[in-house]
């Protein structure tokens, strides 16, 4: 069995298969409407979540499986006392595959190693978040017909956006992207991922503070939430939250051809005037999420050959 904890756990070649037979499934979803009959998803949220809980239940009904967890995490043998491994040991006795949410870094890692069944990140602290950004990258093929060749912006909050650390990494490895961090001092990219990934591979980047001052280099810009639940202070939240506001004042400094980006959910960082903007792709993003997510079970259930390709 293959679990996805880290986006690195996919190749380039396995991410490009992932995507084609997710654009696949966009020509005509209803072709593959039964070809996960019987198999069980399990979803297990220890975090709050809209999109990525709702679009992995959306992509195994719209395969013709079915989907079982628990409502929330409160309602769990988790409340008394049970551990993470034990957890996922039972579930995975109950299910063909599951989606796993937790707020502590790296219990998906620990959870896959108990686990019968592949098993599959849906976001750990402010780790990784694969499906993510297999979503993300989806979406910056279909709008700009590439991976490679782009001026990357993120930001907002880089040090706890696991989001951008997972985007970040899957991106490392295409041939010309560059890298521009925009956020405070205190949400700056965390080190590691500097020293490790960025400087190790050599690869071009920069820090800066203000969106405007880099706004016209930009091919995608990467917006995100500052992490409210990953403070200790709530000073410090209410201090950092409305550093950067996306409007269409700052949008007139950008390319006629930027791609907007935002995993969401979004707090006031993107003014909603913006949602009307041809370059405003955050709702395709959403979409994208479904149909990728129904790429990604297919193929861990190796199931991704039973329809004919468009
Ligand atoms: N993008 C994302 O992970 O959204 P949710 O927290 O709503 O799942």
């Amino acid at each position: 069995k293959k679990s996805i904890i880290d986006p690195m756990d996919l190749s380039v070649e396995e991410i490009s298969d992932l995507l084609d037979l997710a654009n696949d499934i966009m020509k005509d979803r209803t072709r593959y409407q039964d070809v996960a009959k019987h198999k069980i998803l399990a979803t297990l949220f220890f975090e709050p979540s809209t999109r990525t809980r709702l679009s992995f239940e959306s992509a195994m009904l719209s395969l013709g499986g079915s989907v079982l967890g628990f409502p929330n995490a409160n309602v769990s043998s988790a409340t008394k006392g049970e551990s993470v491994t034990d957890t996922i040991w039972t579930v995975s006795c109950y299910s063909d595959i599951i989606a796993m949410r937790h707020p502590k870094e790296g219990a998906p890692r620990v959870a896959m190693r108990r686990s019968k069944v592949p098993l599959i990140n849906a976001g750990d602290g402010g780790h990784n978040h694969p499906t993510q950004t297999l979503t993300d990258l989806l979406t910056i093929q279909r709008e700009k017909g590439r991976l490679n060749n782009l001026t990357v912006g993120f930001c907002g909050d880089l040090k706890f956006g696991r989001t951008v650390h997972s985007l970040l990494k899957a991106l490392s490895r295409y041939e010309g992207v560059k890298f521009v961090f925009i956020s405070p001092e205190e949400l700056k990219l965390p080190e590691y991922l500097k020293e490790d990934l960025l400087d190790a591979k050599h690869l071009e980047y920069k820090e800066v503070r203000t969106m405007e001052e880099v706004m016209g280099e930009l091919d995608i810009l990467y917006m995100t939430r500052v992490q409210q639940e990953r403070f200790f202070n709530e000073q410090d939240y209410l201090r950092l939250r409305d550093t950067y506001i996306l409007d269409l004042n700052k949008l007139e400094l950008a390319k006629k051809d930027l791609t907007i980006m935002h995993p969401l959910p979004r707090v006031n960082e993107i003014s909603t005037e913006v949602d009307d903007d041809p370059r405003a792709c955050y709702f395709k993003q959403v979409e994208n999420g479904r149909y990728v997510r129904m790429a990604l079970i297919l193929t861990l259930l190796s199931l991704d050959h039973e329809v004919e390709r468009l």
